[in-house]
């Protein structure tokens, strides 16, 4: 595991672990970790973050006490019922929440389709508190949530509509088969995951790599909204070799 300060131009808030792909979710938990009795956590899903996912629940097994963090989910598909196991609603219950003992009204997914659902999320999450560590993964045209490339730094939980490349980046989730994934979801805005006191972004593999350089070297942009995090005072960038690979 290094840090990376050597990482130019990056925000000077960010900083940067480098560290081999089976070591992300060890490194990333142990920033969790640090809330994880009463905290608000806020959960990415998607394959990025499961390698943390896992750590914790390892790390509950030896004593870690996690069944009194909230958790709030970054987005959700629209027209999914919550039992579907393709929804976020079922990720975040089965590999997150009930693995840590966290309890079902403790736990919150974005849900429905409309914009006064969006506000209504919003208000559960200032309710709470709002967020204390934000995981968040990055997409190959740079999303988080699903703030896809467009979306601005004042957007708040909305529906949006999902670009084709993130349905076919998707896809493999729903029998490899376009026409079943959603066109729309419900996902927290940029100024949404920006409100959280602190992030950390997963990513592995070098599909990531260009995404996650602009992010972080490039200009601060809607055509990349990961690049917003750059204006946040306190982002670790978790990643592997491969992910940060345009960045050397
Ligand atoms: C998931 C989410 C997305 C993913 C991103 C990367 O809740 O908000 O932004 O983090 O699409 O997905 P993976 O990790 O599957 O490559």
């Amino acid at each position: 595991m290094t840090l990376r300060p050597d990482l130019v131009p990056v925000s000077p808030a960010t900083r940067v672990v480098t560290c081999a792909a089976d070591e992300i979710g060890e490194v990333a938990a142990d920033i969790v970790a640090t809330i994880a009795s009463d905290g608000v956590l806020g959960v990415a899903t998607g394959s990025s973050p499961l390698a943390l996912y896992a750590a914790l629940v390892r790390r509950r097994a030896e004593g870690l006490r996690t069944e009194g963090l909230r958790l709030f989910a970054l987005d959700e598909y629209v027209g999914l019922s919550t039992d579907d196991p393709r929804s976020y609603a079922a990720y975040v219950r089965s590999v997150i929440a009930e693995p840590l003992g966290i309890p079902a009204e403790n736990v919150r997914v974005p849900r429905g389709s409309t914009d006064a659902d969006g506000a209504a999320y919003e208000r559960a999450i200032a309710e709470a508190g709002g967020v204390d560590v934000q995981v968040v993964g990055i997409g190959r045209n740079g999303h988080i949530g699903f703030n896809e490339p467009g979306s601005n730094a004042e957007t708040r939980t909305r529906v949006v509509e999902l670009d084709e490349s993130t349905r076919r980046a998707n896809a493999e989730h729903f029998d490899g088969d376009l026409t079943q994934v959603p066109t729309h979801a419900l996902t927290q805005g940029v100024a949404t995951i920006l409100s959280a006191r602190r992030i950390v972004l997963v990513a592995a593999g070098s599909a990531k790599a260009a995404a996650l350089r602009s992010a972080l070297a490039g200009p601060v942009t809607a055509d990349n909204p990961a690049s917003f995090l750059q204006r946040h005072p306190d982002v670790t960038v978790v990643a592997d070799p491969d992910a940060l690979r345009e960045n050397r």
